[in-house]
This record gives C-alpha cells, structure tokens and sequence, in this order.
C-alpha cells in the first residue's frame, strides 16, 4: 500500500517537473521570438512569397548583442567592390532579386519574419552544425586556400543558382563562399551562399543565407539573423531572401556574385550579394577574426545517417570539358596578404571532395574567357555513406 502510495506520488511529481521543463522551454521561445521580432514600421509580402518587415535600422535586433553594446552602425564600407562583373558589357543594371529601393521607409532595413514555428524547426538542426567538418552525414565538395599563402582578407566568385533535389526535409543542401580563422575547436568562419532547408524556412526553395560563429558553433552563431549578429544595411537584398529564379539544366543560367571583405578600417566584416552591399559582421563578435587563414567555395549537403544523400548545386558532376551543367563560381578572386585582388594560382588551392561518385569539384586555374578562374562542383548524390 505504502510503496503504491509513493509510487504515485512519484508519478505525479515527475509529472510536475516535466510540465515545468515545458514551460520553461515555452518561456524560453517566447523570449527567442520577441528578440527576433522588433516593432516595425512596414510589412511587405513579397512577389517571391517572404514576409517582410522594415525595421528602424538602429533598432535591428543584433544591436541587442552584448558585445555589440554601444556599437556605432557602420552605414557604408570603407572600401570599394571589386568583382569582374562590373565590366562585363552584360551587366544587369537592376537586380532581379529582392525589394526594390523605396518599399522600405526612409531609415528602417528588411528583415525577413521569423515565425514560431521557424524556431521550434530549427531546433534540432543547430545541433551538429554541418559547416564543421567531421559531422556524419555531411559531405562537401570544396576549393579552399590554407594557411600557407595567407593571411587574407576577402574572398569573391559569381555562383550559378539552383533548386537541388532534396528527398526529406531533414536535408540541407548548398553553396557557399567563406572565409575562416583559428584553430578547429575555436575556429571563426563567416559562410554566404545559398541554400535550400526545409527546417529552417518550411519551404523547399533555395534562398540567399550567411552564417557565422566565432567558436566552431559551439556556443555561438547561427544562420541569418536567428541569433543577433549581422548588422543589415541593404534596403534591397535581405539574408534568407527566396530565389526564385533558378538555372535549369540546358536552359537559362542565373547567376550571383558574392563577396565577402573585411573593412580595413573598421575590420568588419562586409557581405555583398548581387555586386550590393547588404551589411556587415561586426569585428567585436569574433574571437580571432582579424584577418583570416583559410578561405574558399564549394558546396555541401547533409542528410540523416544511413540515409541518401541530396542533389548537390545543379544535381550534375563536373567533367573535364567545361560543361557548364555542373553549378559554378566563375571569376573567383581572393584578397591577399596585401590586400590585392587576384586569382589564386592552382598551386595555391587545396580541392577536395570525401567521396567523387557523388560530388566532385575542379579547379581551372586558367583562365577561360568570360569564366575567368572557376570551380566547377556538385552532383547527383544518392548512396555515398557516413
Ligand atoms: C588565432 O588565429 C591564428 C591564426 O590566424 C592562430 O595562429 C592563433 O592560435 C589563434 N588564437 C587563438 C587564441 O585561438
Ligand atoms: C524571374 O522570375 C520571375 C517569376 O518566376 C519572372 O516573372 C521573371 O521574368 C524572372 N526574371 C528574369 C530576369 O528572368
């Protein structure tokens, strides 16, 4: 009798605590989503389907950093852009992505709405982030310069866009630029590209993305503006932006040039999408980014173990004839030691993919006209192990 007496008394308080334990974790969201979520003047829903909401751009919710305390915005960078595109007689004068100049107030930036539910999906994906190296289920085929040529200060490339295949909505697929300092388990890395996620945005569209951490994503970082962090300053382009204008295989081939340059004033870091500065990573973020030893392009996927792995960039390998069915970074420079802008030598590059049957990459460190130097990578994925 005594022992079914405490056996329910047990129940009920183990019932209690679980009940707490959601509770705190209700109260912990919901002070998540009121950080990510400021007052804003506009909300646009756009032709490509995001939500959008134009915020005061000193009330952006990374100014609640606390190492962004007393941050000065940094409206412009010090610096120029220097991406061959400009010349390029092609150039298009108006991008086709994102909003145009006057949809948001004078003053505010767009952010793209977080909702709930967003939050709750992402949960278990943060966990295990796949821009570390030694995570099962990851894979990567990428071109990186080490630390021997370095130290350095940018990184550039023109990325054609495409919708890989996912088969589940646990997948990740990518393609990215980045640059990174530090030893493996403090590593800072800054990644831009686009992505397609299921968990992060309940859709499976590519989008625009950045992401960031200044310990290997062990306490700190995430994608976009999840945490606070990046600091937005476009009135057009906003990180998690859908892209809806995608290359399809033999048809037209959209493509994007991307940048990412540290300031040599502030030392900040500046992304740009589309030839368009969109903001920056503050320096006082980062545990050791004042320049950085390791930068490069490429792609990755993930999936779950034991399970196929997705389409990686346009679902083709690259082969030896420039074919251009495989996804690309075309006019790909690095800014050295001295901060010049330049090509990177085929000796300098480091190319590597974990497993070739299902994702390749090449360098061609001679320049091809209008591809410049370029990278050719991805392909179709499917049975390519742990
Ligand atoms: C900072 O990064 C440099 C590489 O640029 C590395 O040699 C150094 O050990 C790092 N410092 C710390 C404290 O991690
Ligand atoms: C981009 O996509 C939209 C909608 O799919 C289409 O209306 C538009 O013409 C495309 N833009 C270009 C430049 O192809």
């Amino acid at each position: 009798m005594i022992h079914t007496l405490f056996f329910l008394l047990y129940l009920l308080c183990s019932h209690v605590s679980l009940k707490v334990d959601g509770i705190q974790e209700d109260l912990e969201l919901e002070r998540q989503f009121d950080l990510i979520n400021k007052p804003s003047m506009k909300s646009i829903h756009t032709k490509v389907g995001d939500i959008i909401d134009c915020i005061d751009i000193y009330k952006q919710p990374s100014f609640d950093h606390p190492l962004l305390k007393g941050h000065k915005l940094q409206r412009k960078p010090s610096f120029h852009n220097v991406i061959g595109e400009s010349s390029h007689k092609n150039l298009r004068t108006k991008s086709i992505f994102g909003l145009s100049k006057d949809e948001c107030p004078t003053g505010t930036v767009p952010i793209l709405r977080t909702t709930k539910d967003d939050l709750i999906r992402e949960k278990s994906m943060l966990n295990n982030h796949m821009l570390v190296q030694d995570v099962p289920g990851v894979h990567l085929a990428e071109v990186s310069l080490k630390p021997h040529f370095g130290p350095y200060y940018g990184v550039n490339g023109i990325n054609s866009l495409y919708n890989p295949r996912l088969d589940a909505k646990f997948q990740i697929s990518m393609s990215h630029l980045w640059v990174q300092n530090g030893l493996i388990e403090s590593t800072n890395k800054i990644s831009l590209g686009w992505h397609v996620i299921p968990e992060l945005y309940g859709d499976y569209a590519s989008h625009f993305y950045s992401s960031w951490t200044s310990d290997n994503y062990k306490k700190t970082g995430c994608y976009n503006i999840r945490c606070a962090g990046f600091v937005q300053t476009s009135k057009e382009i906003y990180l998690g932006l859908r892209i809806t204008n995608v290359s399809v295989y033999g048809g037209p081939i959209y493509a994007s040039p991307f940048s990412i340059s540290q300031d040599p004033k502030t030392k900040n870091w500046w992304l740009s999408i589309e030839n368009k500065f969109i903001g920056y990573f503050p320096i006082k973020l980062f545990s050791n980014m004042s320049s950085a030893d390791e930068v490069g392009w490429g792609g990755r996927t993930r999936t779950r173990l034991g399970t196929h792995s997705p389409q990686m960039g346009s679902g083709h390998l690259p082969n030896d004839n420039i074919a251009t069915h495989a996804c690309y970074f075309r006019q790909v420079t690095i800014q050295d030691s001295s901060r010049r802008t330049r090509g990177a030598k085929a000796y300098e590059t480091y190319s590597f993919s974990d497993n070739p049957n299902c994702y390749d990459v090449k360098y061609y460190a001679d320049a091809v006209h209008y591809f410049g130097l370029a990278l050719f990578f991805g392909g179709p994925g499917g049975n390519c192990g742990n």
